[in-house]
């Protein structure tokens, strides 16, 4: 007999993919399937305070993005600025606490300043944690971790030859703060983690959907959480956890 866990996942991650066919289908410039894809983030939010999730992760842009034409690197960019100068206080009253993942290195300017403020503005917030993965990529970010162990070991009393632990890579992870991945959503139809969270998904249960990032409603989270309700979870153990 299968025991149903009934809990909600700790951490929702979310590969936000499709804008771009979204806006093609429709005969229109990419960046509107990205304007479109920053509403639906606005949906996301209100619907996950409204179940009482605690923590979600956003890929809104990875290390890879990079290679995109500049002016949708322009457009996303600028995108982002708009979400935080039309949300950031409303989000707040909400009691949403935004943070960023990822390397500051690259991002421009004055979308870096944004990014600053709403993290600043919402670091008391305890309602629900927004991880906005901007700039990210898995391994940069493991590369990072044991870069800043080997830094403050070279610092510390422990010698540089002292095995690295995994306690140590995830102490440095730029989610060393968070809990591990429970349930990763990618939208859009294609099966692939694309450099997400590789390490703090090691367990997590990954749901695929053909639902296009800007269509992702309330009623498609809804199924996303029921499915992960459904899922048998043992880490490796023969009992469910
Ligand atoms: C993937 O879809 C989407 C991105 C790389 C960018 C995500 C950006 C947003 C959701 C909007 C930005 C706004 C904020 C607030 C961060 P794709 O372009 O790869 O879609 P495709 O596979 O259909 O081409």
């Amino acid at each position: 007999m299968q025991i149903l866990s009934k809990s909600l996942p700790k951490h929702v991650a979310i590969i936000m993919d499709g804008n771009g066919r979204w806006a093609s289908g429709r005969g229109l410039p990419r960046v509107e399937g990205h304007r479109e894809g920053s509403n639906a983030i606005k949906r996301l939010l209100d619907t996950s305070l409204e179940i009482g999730l605690k923590v979600i992760s956003l890929y809104a842009f990875s290390t890879e993005n990079w290679k995109r034409p500049p002016s949708e690197i322009h457009s996303i960019y600028s995108l982002l600025e708009e979400f935080i100068d039309k949300e950031l206080d409303d989000i707040h009253r909400k009691g949403v606490k935004i943070i960023h993942s990822g390397s500051r290195d690259k991002i421009p300017k004055n979308s870096l300043k944004k990014v600053d403020l709403a993290i600043e503005q919402t670091q008391k917030n305890k309602s629900i944690i927004v991880n906005f993965c901007l700039n990210y990529g898995s391994h940069a970010e493991i590369v990072h971790s044991v870069n800043e162990v080997l830094k403050e070991r070279s610092n510390k009393e422990k010698p540089l030859d002292t095995k690295i632990k995994e306690k140590d890579i995830e102490n440095h992870l730029y989610t060393y703060h968070l809990p591990d991945v429970d349930l990763l959503i990618r939208t859009g139809g294609e099966k692939r983690l694309s450099n997400f969270l590789l390490w703090q998904s090691a367990y997590a249960e990954l749901y695929f959907t053909d639902v296009l990032w800007p269509d992702f409603d309330k009623d498609s989270l809804h199924t996303a959480l029921d499915w992960f309700k459904s899922r048998v979870r043992k880490f490796g153990d023969v009992k469910q956890k």
